[in-house]
C-alpha cells in the first residue's frame, strides 16, 4: 500500500512541488488548499494521469484549528481520503512585512494571521494527525526560514517571530514525538520569490540585491526545497533537525 502525504498549502509553489517529488517517490498525495482550488484540481488532475486514484485535494482556512470540531472533521476526512496518512507537511504560510511602529490594530491582525498559519496551525495539526502518524511511525516536516534563527529578516518582525516559534515547534515535537514519529525542518532562503501581485512582491532591485547576496550566486527552486523535504521523510535516524536549503545565503547575513 502507498503511503500517504499530506502537504499544507500544495496547490501552488513550493508545496505543489513537494506533492509532485513525494508522488514521483510513490507517494499518494492529499493537496491541501485554501483559496487555489483551480491550481489543487490541475495539480490532482495531473498526478492522478500518471498514476490513477493517487491524489486528492482537501480544502480548509488553517483558522479551523481554532475550532476542535472543525480539526477534528478535517483530520478525519483526510484520513479517510486513502486511509491513512505517513507524512505531515507544514508547508502553508501568510508572509508580508508588518510595521512595528503601525498602530495596534493592525499588529494585531498581522499577529493573528501570521502566527496562525507559520506556528499556530503546525501546533495543532500535528495535534490532531499525532495518533494517526504514531500508529504509522510516520513523519512531519515543518516549512522554516532561514531567518528564524539569529537572523531576523528587516522589516518582517511578527514573521521572523512565528518561524520562530515554528522553530521551536520542530525541537520539541521531536522529543515529545519520539521514538514513532520523526519532525524535521527544511528552511528555504531564497527558492521562489512572492508572486508579483501579492502584498508581498518584492521590487526588481530588492530581486538583484538578494541574488547577490547567495553565495552559490542564484537564487533556489521549489525542486531544491522538495528533494530536501523526500530526503528527510527517507532518514530513519535524523530527528529535530533543519537544513538551510539557501545557496549559502544564511552564511551571509548579519540579520537583515
Ligand atoms: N518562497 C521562498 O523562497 C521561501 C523562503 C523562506 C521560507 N519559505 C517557506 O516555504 C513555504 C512555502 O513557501 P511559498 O513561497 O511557496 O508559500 P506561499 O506561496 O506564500 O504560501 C503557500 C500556501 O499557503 C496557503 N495559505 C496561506 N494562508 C492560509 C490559510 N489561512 N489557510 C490555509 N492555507 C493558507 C496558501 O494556499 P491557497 O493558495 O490555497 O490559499 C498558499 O498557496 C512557506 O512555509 C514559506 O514560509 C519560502
Amino acid at each position: 500500500m502507498n503511503k500517504v502525504a499530506l502537504i499544507t498549502g500544495g496547490a501552488k509553489r513550493i508545496g505543489a512541488k513537494i506533492g509532485e517529488v513525494l508522488h514521483h517517490a510513490g507517494f499518494n498525495v492529499i493537496i491541501h488548499y485554501a483559496k487555489s482550488e483551480r491550481l489543487a484540481d490541475e495539480l490532482a488532475g495531473t498526478l492522478n494521469a500518471i498514476r490513477p486514484n493517487s491524489a486528492r485535494i482537501i480544502k480548509a482556512d488553517l483558522n479551523i484549528v481554532d475550532d476542535k470540531l472543525a480539526l477534528e472533521r478535517f483530520k478525519n476526512t483526510a484520513i479517510a481520503l486513502f486511509g491513512r496518512v505517513d507524512v505531515l507537511v507544514h508547508n502553508a504560510s501568510s508572509f508580508y512585512p508588518s510595521d512595528f511602529h503601525d498602530d495596534w490594530q493592525t499588529l494585531q491582525q498581522h499577529w493573528q494571521d501570521l502566527f496562525l498559519t507559520n506556528a499556530k496551525a503546525p501546533l495543532f495539526l500535528s495535534h490532531a494527525f499525532g495518533g494517526e502518524l504514531a500508529n504509522n511511525h510516520g513523519a512531519i516536516i515543518s516549512l522554516l526560514d532561514i531567518h528564524a534563527r539569529d537572523k531576523p529578516f528587516v522589516g518582517y518582525p511578527i514573521y521572523n517571530m512565528a518561524k520562530s516559534a515554528h522553530l521551536g515547534l520542530v525541537q520539541s515535537l521531536a522529543l515529545e514525538l519520539a521514538p514513532r514519529i520523526r519532525v524535521n525542518g527544511v528552511s528555504p532562503g531564497v527558492n521562489i520569490f512572492p508572486d508579483d501581485d501579492q502584498n508581498s512582491a518584492l521590487n526588481s532591485s530588492t530581486k538583484d540585491a538578494l541574488t547577490c547576496s547567495i553565495p552559490l550566486g542564484k537564487i533556489g527552486t521549489p525542486q531544491d526545497i522538495a528533494q530536501t523535504v523526500l530526503f528527510l521523510i527517507n532518514a530513519p535516524y535524523i530527528t529535530g533537525q533543519v537544513i538551510a536549503v539557501d545557496g549559502g545565503r544564511s552564511l551571509t547575513l548579519k540579520g537583515g
